[in-house]
């Protein structure tokens, strides 16, 4: 449905200028569907909506139904409150399934004593992949983390041998860092959390429903602003006794290459104190089926490998390291 509909929107003018008024930075498409969808959650009673499957219990399906039509009187319907998301929003999607990525990268950085590390996210969005160690992992039939979590990530391992411990290695401190942090706990977020998901697909729903109520019992510590003018200042205060570990997960590429620049500057200037790990994706690797990197900094040195590919919602994984 969403192919047909940017496709068709794609050569309607008026579409076209309303999804224009997307910051630069962002990517138009997802913000224009998600102001859509948010719209709809929110109880808009329109036609569309017999086309969501959020939305409908029997949806119509877009193959035998043209859902254009709907959409676009939906969009003039209500130009203004898509314009207002448009500005107001950004795309933002919380995915706990990259924690699948996250569990044996930490794995690997916190070697065989098993932490304690000190986690600092960057584009931490929501902040759901920070509480990583609070989830049920099935790596085919492997399971980790914690096995009665309500949250599950089931993973197919393609390639290699990721560094799967029964438990996760332990956490000494942990924050996040974003432009506009998200509240787990305001249904405002939480539905634009929502709307960001592909409408059919019903087990990232779950999932994310599953790890909002949990996070919403002891929220992360998320910090507002740009990542490369919060670092510096913050980095320094991390435990001595623990690991650092800088990560992120599909976020690096709504960053300038300025910031990711002058976040690489700051790390390989930490350096000097105490070993820094890096964990991210490749800023220009879009966002699908990214490469997952660990750069270890040294005294000011910095020692890149290439540890795992994977599918941006986590269904599988290759391990490289
Ligand atoms: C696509 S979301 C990814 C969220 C999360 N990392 C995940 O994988 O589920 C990217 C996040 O990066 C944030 N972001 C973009 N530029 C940023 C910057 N310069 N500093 C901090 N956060 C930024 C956005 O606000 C957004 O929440």
């Amino acid at each position: 449905m969403y192919e047909r509909l940017c496709r068709a929107a794609a050569d309607d003018d008026a579409l076209l200028d309303l999804a224009a008024t997307a910051p630069p930075s962002q990517p138009a498409p997802n913000l224009l569907l998600g102001a859509v969808h948010d719209l709809l959650l929110s109880g808009v009673d329109h036609q569309l909506a017999d086309f969501y499957p959020t939305c409908a219990d029997d949806p119509a399906d877009p193959t035998e139904r043209d859902p254009f039509p709907a959409f676009e009187a939906f969009c003039r319907d209500h130009r203004e409150a898509i314009r207002e998301r448009l500005g107001d929003r950004l795309v933002q999607t919380n995915d706990v399934g990259r924690s699948a990525v996250l569990y044996p990268a930490f794995a690997r950085v916190a070697g065989a004593d098993g932490g304690p590390l000190a986690l600092v996210e960057l584009g931490a969005s929501a902040g759901l992949n920070l509480l990583w160690d609070r989830y049920r992992y099935e790596f085919d039939e492997r399971v980790v983390g914690d096995s009665d979590s309500p949250v599950c990530i089931e993973t197919t391992v393609r390639d290699g041998t990721p560094p799967l411990p029964d438990e996760p290695p332990t956490v000494a401190e942990r924050w996040g860092v974003d432009l506009n942090p998200l509240d787990v706990t305001g249904d405002a977020d939480a539905r634009w959390l929502r709307a960001l998901v592909l409408p059919n697909q019903h087990r990232r729903h779950e999932r994310l429903a599953a790890a909002l109520d949990l996070a919403a019992d002891d929220p992360p510590e998320l910090v507002a602003g740009d990542a490369a003018e919060v670092l510096p200042d913050r980095l320094g205060d991390a435990p001595t006794d623990a690991t650092l570990v800088v990560f992120s997960t599909i976020a690096l590429y709504q960053f300038p290459d300025e910031a990711v620049t002058a976040v690489r500057e700051t790390l390989a200037e930490a350096s000097h104190d105490r070993p820094v790990h890096w964990l991210s994706g490749d800023p220009a690797t879009p966002p699908s089926d990214p490469t997952y990197r660990h750069v270890r900094f040294e005294d000011g040195t910095a020692e890149t490998a290439e540890i795992a590919e994977f599918e941006a919602y986590g269904s599988w994984l290759s391990w490289l390291a």
